[in-house]
C-alpha cells in the first residue's frame, strides 16, 4: 500500500502505532487442549501475536510505549472460525419474500451480518455462497476499513447443476434467470471454477446433492456425476483452492469423497463408508446440526416452504444421529453452522449441540479454532494464538471447557489488535 501524504502526515503526528499487552487470568490453548493461567500476549504494530507466555514467572519483552489491556477475571481464546455462513441471507426472509427486494439488498444485509458476526466473537469466515460476489465485496469494504467484519475467505456463487440444490427453483419455465453458477458438463464445471477464482473465489463450493430449502429436489438425490466432482476437484486443486461440497446423500458423500473433495457440508446421510473414505482422503465434515432447532420453531412463521419443512423432519434427527456416529468413528469434524439458516451472530448457539451429540467442550472448541484453521488451509495465520497468527482474541466470563455456552456472549474481542466494540459491551 501507498502511503499518501496525508496518511504520512498523521503518523509524523501520532507516532506508528504501538504493541498492545494482553492480560487474563487464563486462557485455553485448543492446539494443547488446556488451560493455562495468567497469559500475557504482546500484539505487534501490525496485529500479530509478537509473544505469548503464561504462569506467574513470565516475564515478556515489553516495548515501553505498549498499549495494556488488562481483561481480568475472563478466559481469553482464539478467534472463533464458521467454517459455512452465508452473511447475505437473513431467515426470515424465506421461501417467495425474497423475490420482494433488490438484488443488492441482500449486499447491504451482509454488511450487517458480517458485523454482527464479528462481534459475536468469529473472527473468521467462509463464506459458501452467496450472489453476486457479494462476499468479495463485503471482505474488500471490511479489508479497506469501510466497515467491521470478519476475516472472510469467500467461494462467491456455490455451483451446481441445472434443477439442483442451487439453481433457482422458485420460477417457472417461462421465467428466464441469469445462472451463472449453472453447469451440466466435466468441462462446463471446469470453466465455472476458473471463473469464480478469476473473481474472488477462495474455496469452491458445490451443490452435490439435493437440500431442504430448496424446491422440487430429493434430498438425497446426487446432482452431479462422479466424472463432474472430479473435474472440480481436480481444477480447484490445480489452482490451490479447497472444495466444499453441501451433500445430505450417501451416494453424493462417498462419490465426492472418492473424487477429494475437502469438505462435507451437511453430512446427514453419510455412512461407514463415508466414515471409511472421510478417514482415508483426510477430508472433514461440517454439520450444521442446531440448524434444526430453529427452523422447526420459527420457519412456517418465516416463509419456509412447505415441502422444505417436511424434508427438515426427514433429515434433522438423523443428522444429529449420524453426527454422533461420525464423530465415535474418528471422522474430523469442523464447526459450520449455515448461519443465514438461523440468524448470523446466533452462530455459537451450535456448540451446546455439538457437546449434547457427543463431542467434548474441548473438541468443539478446537473444531472451530485449531482444527477448523487447519480445514482452511490458513493453519498459519488464524485458529492459534502462537507468535506470527493473527491476534484474534476472544474473552469469556467463566471456563468455556466447562460450559460452551459461554461462548454465546463473549465480553471482549479482538481481530487483528483491534478492539471490537459491541452494543450492551
Ligand atoms: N442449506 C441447507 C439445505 O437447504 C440447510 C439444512 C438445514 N437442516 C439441517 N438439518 N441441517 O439443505
Amino acid at each position: 500500500m501507498k502511503l499518501t501524504i496525508a496518511a504520512l502526515g498523521l503518523l509524523i503526528a501520532t507516532g506508528a502505532p504501538a504493541a498492545t499487552v494482553v492480560t487474563a487470568a487464563h486462557l485455553f490453548d485448543p492446539v494443547k487442549g488446556l488451560t493455562l493461567d495468567n497469559p500475557i500476549i504482546v500484539v505487534d504494530d501490525k496485529g500479530r501475536v509478537q509473544s505469548l507466555v503464561t504462569g506467574n514467572n513470565a516475564r515478556p519483552n515489553i516495548p515501553a510505549d505498549a498499549k495494556r489491556i488488562d481483561l481480568g477475571d475472563v478466559t481469553i481464546l482464539p478467534g472463533l472460525i464458521d467454517m459455512h455462513v452465508h452473511l447475505t441471507a437473513d431467515p426470515t426472509l424465506s421461501g417467495y419474500q425474497g423475490l420482494e427486494y433488490t438484488d443488492n439488498f441482500w449486499t447491504v444485509v451482509g454488511v450487517a451480518n458480517a458485523k454482527k458476526t464479528l462481534e459475536a466473537g468469529f473472527t473468521t469466515v467462509r463464506n459458501v455462497g452467496s450472489s453476486n460476489y457479494d462476499d468479495v465485496a463485503i471482505k474488500q469494504a471490511i479489508e479497506h476499513g469501510y466497515v467491521a467484519g470478519p476475516r472472510i475467505m469467500p467461494a462467491t456463487y456455490a455451483i451446481g447443476a441445472t434443477g439442483g440444490h442451487c439453481n433457482s427453483t422458485e420460477f417457472p419455465p417461462s421465467v428466464k434467470v441469469d445462472s451463472p453458477n449453472i453447469a451440466n458438463s466435466p468441462e462446463g464445471f471446469r470453466a465455472l471454477v476458473r471463473t469464480l477464482r478469476k473473481y474472488g473465489a477462495e474455496v469452491i463450493k458445490v451443490c452435490m446433492t439435493g437440500g431442504v430449502l430448496s424446491k422440487t429436489d430429493s434430498v438425497g438425490a446426487q446432482q452431479l456425476s462422479y466424472e463432474e466432482i472430479k473435474a472440480i476437484v481436480d481444477e480447484a486443486h490445480m489452482l490451490g483452492l479447497r472444495v466444499a461440497i453441501h451433500a445430505h446423500g450417501t451416494a453424493g458423500i462417498n462419490d465426492g469423497l472418492r473424487a477429494g473433495v475437502d469438505t462435507i457440508e451437511h453430512a446427514s446421510l453419510a455412512d461407514d463408508e463415508s466414515f471409511k473414505l472421510a478417514k482415508a482422503h483426510g477430508a472433514w465434515f461440517t454439520m450444521d446440526i442446531y440448524d434444526d432447532d430453529y427452523i422447526l420453531a420459527e420457519g412456517a412463521k418465516n416463509g419456509v416452504f412447505a415441502e422444505s419443512l417436511a424434508k427438515e423432519k426427514a433429515v434433522g434427527l438423523k443428522q444429529r444421529q449420524t453426527f454422533r456416529a461420525a464423530h465415535a468413528a474418528g471422522v474430523k469434524l469442523i464447526f459450520g453452522t449455515d448461519a443465514g439458516v438461523y440468524p448470523n451472530g446466533l452462530n455459537a448457539r451450535q456448540f451446546a449441540k455439538m457437546v449434547e451429540w457427543g463431542m467434548t467442550p474441548v473438541e468443539a472448541i478446537r473444531a472451530a479454532t485449531s482444527e477448523a484453521a487447519i480445514a482452511l488451509n490458513r493453519a498459519d495465520d488464524v485458529g492459534q494464538l502462537t507468535p506470527g497468527h493473527y491476534a484474534d482474541i476472544v474473552a469469556v466470563s467463566g471456563d468455556p471447557t466447562r460450559d460452551v455456552r459461554l461462548l454465546e456472549k463473549p465480553t471482549w474481542v479482538l481481530k487483528g489488535g483491534q478492539v471490537v466494540t459491541a452494543p450492551g459491551r
